[in-house]
């Protein structure tokens, strides 16, 4: 199943924060309950953010009262503002806002309320189809990188529940997987939210994928000792440069990946790559609640009152990074040119249905 649709004038998602001992499907009708959803992280992940507020903009043009388009507008710009608000790394969520908009905006000048909502709802449609079709072309392409009995270390969570479906570095497992060959996975259980274990080690147990659970700084631990043929990550943003923000504890994992001459591998669709942030550090990085990092399951695991710093993501320099892969291809250094020519490629004008 999908894990982010429409369905009956709301935004229909599994909330990700109940896995994976309950499967909790949400029905958001209103925007500020989907801005909600994407800050507490009932849904997560890049790609799955980026198609839960384009539905979030469909949700705002269905229920706002305007009886002119350009009073429409008005109401979805408002809703934008909000959702593109609600994160700030993955760059898909502005993405996905900022490519509604741009839509509606053209569609408003001459269309009335019902063609718009119409024409929004069916552009939030599109992200969600194309980021299912993204992740299979991604799927196909890196699934070559992996050899058949290869282990491979994957963290945080980006298979189905992180994108529309299929997953994008998991997809690559996933395709490796449904091509016959043997993989196993060892999954970070990505302190502090866990989404390696609570949420990869659930998809790869539904997928029927060897995989054992390692504590993130077991890593190293495996590394060192010859067990692993390639590191795979998604990615929030990736700069021009290639330099790569990814789920805090990725960077780390990138440096003791290449100090044992072993392959990491970035896979994330062309719409993360943000090539108007030269490098890394031009990329916004989201400071969670502290109370993540002192408490595990709601138990507290630090003394009251104890000072915490929570980064929810980290930015792996382009140096680590041995590959890209994109729907475009599997995409080498130097990134500054091959990032520039996937995306020149992807994002070529092409006819727009309905206008
Ligand atoms: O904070 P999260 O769980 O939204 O972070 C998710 C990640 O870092 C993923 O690796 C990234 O979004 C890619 S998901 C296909």
């Amino acid at each position: 199943m999908r894990t982010v649709a429409w369905d009956d004038n709301a935004v229909r998602l599994i909330d990700q924060r109940a896995l994976p001992g309950r499967l909790v499907v949400l029905s958001l009708r209103s925007v500020p309950e989907v801005a909600t959803a994407i800050r507490d992280m009932a849904v997560r992940g890049a790609p799955a953010i980026g198609a839960t507020a384009a539905y979030g903009l469909a949700l705002a043009a269905a229920n706002a009262g305007a009886d002119t388009g350009a009073a429409l507008l008005d109401e979805v710009r408002a809703a934008a503002d909000l959702l593109r608000a609600a994160r700030p790394t993955a760059v898909n969520l502005a993405w996905a806002v900022d490519r509604v908009l741009a839509v509606a905006e053209r569609k408003a000048v001459a269309g009335s309320p019902g063609a718009l909502r119409a024409c929004i709802l069916a552009e939030a449609e599109r992200i969600a189809d194309e980021d299912v079709a993204t992740n299979r072309r991604m799927g196909a392409h890196g699934a070559a990188l992996i050899r058949d009995g290869a282990t491979v270390i994957h963290h945080c969570n980006t298979g189905a529940l992180a994108t529309v479906d299929y997953g994008t570095a998991l997809g690559v497992i996933r395709a490796a997987h449904e091509a016959g060959k043997r993989v196993h996975v060892l999954v970070d259980e990505t302190r502090p939210r866990l989404q390696g274990a609570r949420l990869t080690a659930w998809e790869l147990d539904r997928l029927g994928i060897a995989h054992t659970l390692i504590a993130d700084c077991a890593a190293g631990y495996f590394l060192h000792r010859g067990d692993v043929d390639a590191v795979l990550v998604g990615a929030d943003r990736i700069a021009a440069n290639g330099d790569t923000a990814n789920k805090i504890g990725t960077y780390p994992l990138a440096v003791v990946a290449q100090a044992n001459d072993v392959p990491f591998y970035v896979v994330a669709p062309t719409s993360t790559i943000d090539l108007a942030r030269p490098t890394g550090d031009d990329i916004p990085i989201e400071m969670r609640p502290g109370d993540e990092v002192t408490s595990l399951a709601e138990a507290a695991i630090a003394p009251a009152g104890t000072d915490a710093a929570n980064p929810a993501f980290d930015v792996t320099p382009h140096r680590y990074v041995s590959a890209i892969v994109t729907e475009a291809g599997v995409l080498r250094p130097p990134f500054a040119a091959s990032l520039a020519a996937a995306v020149a490629g992807a994002r070529a004008p092409s006819p727009e249905p309905g206008l």
